[in-house]
C-alpha cells in the first residue's frame, strides 16, 4: 500500500474509544438537565399530550414521584408550569399570585418530598391570563409597566411558596429587576433570578401551547417575543438582565438559535440556559416514530450540540431519556 508523507493525522485523535474519550471537548452530564413538568389538579391524573408523545400533564401527586424519578437520576432541578381550567383565568391572572393556588400547593409539596431538588417556577401571565398573553392586554396592546407589578406579586408568592429560583419567561423591559426588588423586599434575598432573556417568537412553542392551553386568544407575541432574524439584539437583552440582577441568563429555543447561545455565552460572565423546547422534542419524536431517525442517538447530539454551542444547562423534555442514557453509559 502506498503511503505518502504526511505530519498532520486528525484522524490519530480518533482511532478508538478510549482515544476519542481522551480528546473528546465536549461532556454531557445528567447534572446539565433540568426537567421541565406540566402540572394539573387532582389527584391521580396523567393525561397525554398528543403533540409530545411520551409527555405528560401530571397532577401533584404524580409530578412529586416524577420529580423524584428525576433527582434519583441526577437532574438537579425541574421547572414547573401550570395548566389552568378556563375559569380560573382572568385579564390580570390573579390567580397567579394566590398563596393557595395550584402551583403554589405543589412548589410546598415538592419542597417537603425532596428538600434537596431545586424547583424553578416560571413567572409569565399567560397560563392564567384569559387572552393567553404574557402581559396585560388591552385594545391590541401589551401594556409593559403595569404587567411589572402583576409578575413581582407573582414571583413574591411563588418564593413565600418555597421557589428555589423564579424565571421570567415573559419578555416585559425591566422585569428582571423589578422582581428582584420585589423579592428583596420582602427578604427572598437568596431567590434566584433564571431570566428567559433571549425569547423567540418562535412557532417552535406550538406544542405547551397545547399542553397548557395558553395561545394567545388574540394577536400573537412579537412585540415582545424576539424576532427570529436578531442575534445582536440577544446579547443586549442578556446583558440587560444581567445588569438587572439575573443569576442565569436564557436563549430559547435552544438549536435553531445555537449561534445565539454561543454569542449569549462569550458575552456574559454568569450562567447561560438553553430551552430546548417542545417543538423541538415533538420534531424527533416524530421521526423517530416513523422510523426515519433513531430516537436515542438524535436526543444525545442535539444536547451535546446545545451544550457545545456554550450552554451550561439545558432544559429539556428529554432529560429523564438522556439522564438514563447517560447513567447506562457509566
Ligand atoms: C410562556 C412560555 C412558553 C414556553 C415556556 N414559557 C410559550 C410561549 O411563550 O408562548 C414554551 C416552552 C416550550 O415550547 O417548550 N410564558
Amino acid at each position: 500500500m502506498s503511503r505518502i508523507n504526511l505530519i498532520q493525522r486528525p484522524r490519530r485523535n480518533r482511532r478508538s474509544a478510549s482515544i476519542r474519550a481522551l480528546v473528546r471537548e465536549t461532556t454531557l452530564s445528567p447534572a446539565d438537565l433540568i426537567l421541565p413538568l406540566f402540572l394539573i389538579d387532582g389527584i391521580g391524573r396523567k393525561e397525554a399530550i398528543s403533540s409530545m408523545p411520551d409527555f405528560y400533564r401530571l397532577s401533584a401527586d404524580l409530578l412529586t414521584e416524577t420529580a423524584r424519578e428525576a433527582s434519583d437520576l441526577g437532574i438537579p432541578a425541574v421547572a414547573l408550569f401550570p395548566a389552568l381550567p378556563e375559569e380560573l383565568k382572568d385579564k390580570k391572572a390573579s390567580e397567579a399570585s394566590n398563596p393557595k393556588g395550584l402551583l403554589q400547593e405543589t412548589v410546598r409539596e415538592l419542597k417537603k418530598e425532596l428538600p434537596a431538588l431545586t424547583v424553578i417556577t416560571d413567572v409569565a401571565m399567560d397560563p392564567y391570563s384569559s387572552d393567553g398573553h404574557d402581559g396585560i392586554y388591552e385594545n391590541g396592546e401589551i401594556h409593559n409597566d403595569p404587567t411589572l407589578e402583576v409578575l413581582a406579586a407573582m414571583a413574591v408568592s411563588q418564593a413565600e411558596a418555597g421557589a428555589d429560583i423564579v424565571a421570567p419567561s415573559d419578555m416585559m423591559d425591566g422585569r428582571v429587576g423589578h422582581i428582584r426588588q420585589a423579592l428583596d423586599d420582602n427578604g427572598f434575598t437568596e431567590v434566584g433570578i433564571l431570566a428567559y432573556s433571549a425569547k423567540y417568537a418562535s412557532a417552535f412553542y406550538g406544542p405547551f401551547r397545547d399542553a397548557l392551553d395558553s395561545s394567545p386568544k388574540e394577536g400573537d407575541k412579537k412585540t415582545y417575543q424576539m424576532d427570529p432574524a436578531n442575534a445582536v439584539e440577544a446579547v443586549r437583552e442578556a446583558l440587560l438582565d444581567v445588569e438587572e440582577g439575573a443569576d442565569i441568563v436564557m436563549v430559547k429555543p435552544a438549536l435553531p438559535y445555537l449561534d445565539v447561545i454561543a454569542d449569549v455565552r462569550a458575552n456574559v460572565h454568569v450562567p447561560v440556559a438553553a430551552y430546548s423546547v417542545s417543538g423541538e422534542y415533538a420534531m424527533a419524536k416524530a421521526a423517530a416514530q416513523n422510523g426515519w431517525l433513531d430516537e436515542n442517538s438524535v436526543m444525545q447530539e442535539i444536547l451535546l450540540s446545545i451544550k457545545r454551542a456554550g450552554a451550561d444547562m439545558i432544559l429539556t423534555y428529554f432529560a429523564i431519556s438522556m439522564a438514563k442514557a447517560l447513567n447506562v453509559a457509566r
